[in-house]
């Protein structure tokens, strides 16, 4: 934001934005709700971006538009400003009163600040906006928005999170080469994503396990190997994958496998973490983000196979599980489900 503040090198002094009062009230709250707004409109507007984690700040500077014997005649200050996009965002309605004054003002920015991007945004632009964002195709027509609890984790900030994670692994591992074993099949987005960042040289390998509920006729062994590596890993750095880590059952459990083949070392990385959850002693040393308990699902997570290519991952409705277990919200089944919440 402070290049953003900044005039042109060749701009006259006064040509610059002017920092305006914070217009926040409350200290606590989700960000929506801290800040008066002028109109509904704009509430509405920052609704929308709290719900897809896209931060902002409301009216943060005024631009001077005229001037007179040295002194501002006009202002124009953007409801707006997306600091992850570097974008001010007018809110407009249809009428035309207002627009066209509005169109005449933008114009003039422009023509002043020509570095400055601004963009009036009515409604029916909320849809690209959301590209814009990295949501892409994502107008959850497939998993209606009334489904989603909430989103988690945004598209921007799993980019930026999955990039610092790569600096440190290729940081840690500098000099060596790696063997990244990725979990079937939850692995997949964050897999690619990761391997592309990192800078040491590197081979990838899967390994793809089935789990037994604890009550399964097989006993006690609830984890086994369903599909193996395709390469020894004697004597090699392995850095196994993980898209989430629950009770750690599954990772104790993978993690004595690959140790009994001897690799000169072992580590884990995951993009999510649940410790809250935990039973077996697990600790992977590079970790995504911390979640809650919530039933997640989205890049590379799903419900029942589906859900995996969402760009963001999202918590579920309680109500999309407890309905699939052929139950109502509240029933047995559905708590069963809900308590298991294995995503
Ligand atoms: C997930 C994940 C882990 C496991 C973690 O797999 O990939 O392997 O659960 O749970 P735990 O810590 O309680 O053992 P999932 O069965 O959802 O398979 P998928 O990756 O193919 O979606």
């Amino acid at each position: 934001m402070s290049s953003l503040l900044t005039a042109p090198a060749r701009a006259p002094r006064w040509r610059r934005p002017i920092k305006q009062r914070s217009r926040v009230e409350r200290r606590s709250g989700p960000p929506h709700t801290r800040v008066s707004f002028s109109h509904p409109s704009e509430l509405e507007f920052a609704r929308f971006l709290d719900f897809y984690r896209i931060r902002w700040a409301y009216e943060p500077v005024a631009f001077p538009l005229g001037w007179e014997d040295g002194r501002v005649t006009e202002m124009f200050t953007p409801d707006f400003y997306l600091p992850e996009h570097d974008l001010y965002v007018e809110l407009t309605t249809m009428k035309q009163s207002l627009v066209t004054p509005k169109h005449r003002k933008l114009r003039r920015l422009r023509e002043l600040y020509p570095e400055v991007k601004i963009r009036l945004l009515h409604r029916r632009d909320y849809e690209q906006l959301l590209a814009q964002a990295g949501y892409a195709h994502a107008d959850l027509d497939h998993l209606r928005a009334s489904q989603v609890e909430r989103i988690l984790v945004s598209p921007l900030e799993l980019e930026t999170r999955v990039r610092s994670l790569a600096r440190r692994i290729s940081r840690d591992y500098a000099g060596r080469s790696l063997i990244l074993v990725g979990m079937l099949k939850g692995v997949t987005f964050f897999l690619a994503d990761l391997a592309r960042q990192l800078t040491v040289p590197l081979a990838i390998d899967y390994l793809g396990v089935s789990r037994y509920a604890r009550d399964h006729p097989s006993g006690a062994r609830r984890v086994a190997v369903q599909r193996d590596l395709d390469h020894p890993i004697r004597g090699r750095d392995v850095l196994l994958v993980e898209d989430v880590v629950n009770t750690g059952l599954t990772l104790d459990y993978v993690l004595g496998v690959l140790r009994d083949r001897g690799p000169a070392s072992l580590e884990v990385v995951t993009l999510l973490d649940r410790p809250s959850r935990r039973i077996a002693e697990v600790r992977p040393r590079y970790v995504g983000f911390q979640v809650p308990n919530d039933y997640v699902v989205g890049y590379g997570l799903d419900y029942r196979e589906r859900y995996r290519n969402l760009p963001f991952i999202c918590a579920l409705h309680p109500s999309v599980y407890a309905q699939d277990a052929g139950g109502e919200e509240g029933t047995p089944e559905g708590r069963r489900l809900v308590a298991l919440g294995d995503r």
